[in-house]
């Protein structure tokens, strides 16, 4: 099993991987990829340790790179026989998109023993507490991957998943940074053909510029359809780091979105969203055929 501070590679937050090529030097990464995450070292407390060496052999999969990019392993495939092996049943499977704590994958999982889970996080103290409430409750119907999500979709055979969650990914601010939010048409794809027919990825926010950006990039993407059954008013135009206050003198236009998902536990973040009287924004689209 990958020693978690063995990954660890300092990352420059502003690098911007998609320019490395206009570079006359050679690039700070010889991949020019745009991460949606930056790798910080993070020691784990007596208790994450504990719990990383006592459940890692259980629920943490091997399938990582063991690089500092978190890319999963060369070879590696999603497929049905890997399911089958790994949970030890073809029971539906849900994937969760950053995880962070594991409050919500690890009660879900416990609610539902009849579903498969798969928790997918990149940072090592959200690892080793998703770990420690997994163990804790002895579940067996959850598992944990420290890879890149991104990565992960790219080598998922077609049809394998039941449903996709990503419930407030990192809001990534400034404008510049927008590209590293983790709703991109590339994921979708890889989504789309990662789920079972009429399956779902279910997305909620709190932080409403990310919501114009979901609609931005989901709404007319081909294979698939937004199922929300609300109509909620968004400003037409981003705004940048700091900036949110200037959105409510922008043009509004209604977008279709959903009721909140009961399926998911308050979690720390969208309860600092609430708390700082930020709307929560639900989407469910369902992958349909393409057109
Ligand atoms: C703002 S937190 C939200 C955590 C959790 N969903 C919740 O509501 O409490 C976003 C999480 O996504 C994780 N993350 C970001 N990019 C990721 C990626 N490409 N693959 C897996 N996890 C990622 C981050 O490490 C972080 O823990």
């Amino acid at each position: 099993m990958t020693d978690p501070q063995s990954l660890i590679e300092p990352v420059n937050e502003d690098f911007d991987a998609t320019h490395a090529n206009e570079e006359h030097t050679a690039p700070a990464h010889p991949i020019h990829k745009v991460l949606s995450f930056v790798r910080r070292s993070a020691r784990l407390d007596t208790r994450l340790q504990r719990a990383w060496d006592n459940y890692a052999d259980t629920y943490l999969l091997d399938i990582d790179a063991g690089n500092a990019r978190l890319d999963v392993r060369e070879g590696f495939s999603l497929t049905e026989a890997y399911i089958q092996s790994t949970w030890g049943n073809s029971n539906p499977l849900i994937v969760e998109i950053g995880t962070g704590q594991g409050e919500n994958v690890v009660a879900a999982a416990a609610a539902h023993p009849e579903t498969n889970f798969l928790a997918l996080e990149v940072y090592d103290p959200g690892v080793a507490h998703t770990l420690l409430l997994a163990g804790k409750q002895g579940l067996t119907n959850i598992r944990i991957a420290q890879v890149n999500a991104a990565e992960l979709f790219k080598v998922t055979a077609p049809g394998t998943i039941a449903e996709v969650w990503t419930f407030f990914p990192d809001p990534w601010p400034k404008k510049k940074h927008h590209k590293r939010r983790i709703v991109q048409p590339e994921l979708a794809s890889n989504i789309h053909n990662a789920l079972a027919h009429n399956g779902v990825w279910r997305i909620a926010t709190d932080i409403e510029d990310y919501a114009l950006h979901t609609h931005e990039v989901m709404d007319h993407l081909n294979g698939w359809k937004n199922i929300g059954t609300i109509t909620v008013s968004l400003p037409l135009e981003h705004v940048g780091k700091g900036n949110a206050d200037m959105a409510a003198d922008m043009p509004h236009a209604d977008f279709t979105e959903s009721e909140r998902f009961d399926g998911r536990v308050l979690t720390n973040f969208e309860k600092k969203g609430l708390d700082a009287g930020r709307v929560i924004h639900d989407f469910t689209y369902q992958a349909v055929a393409l057109r």
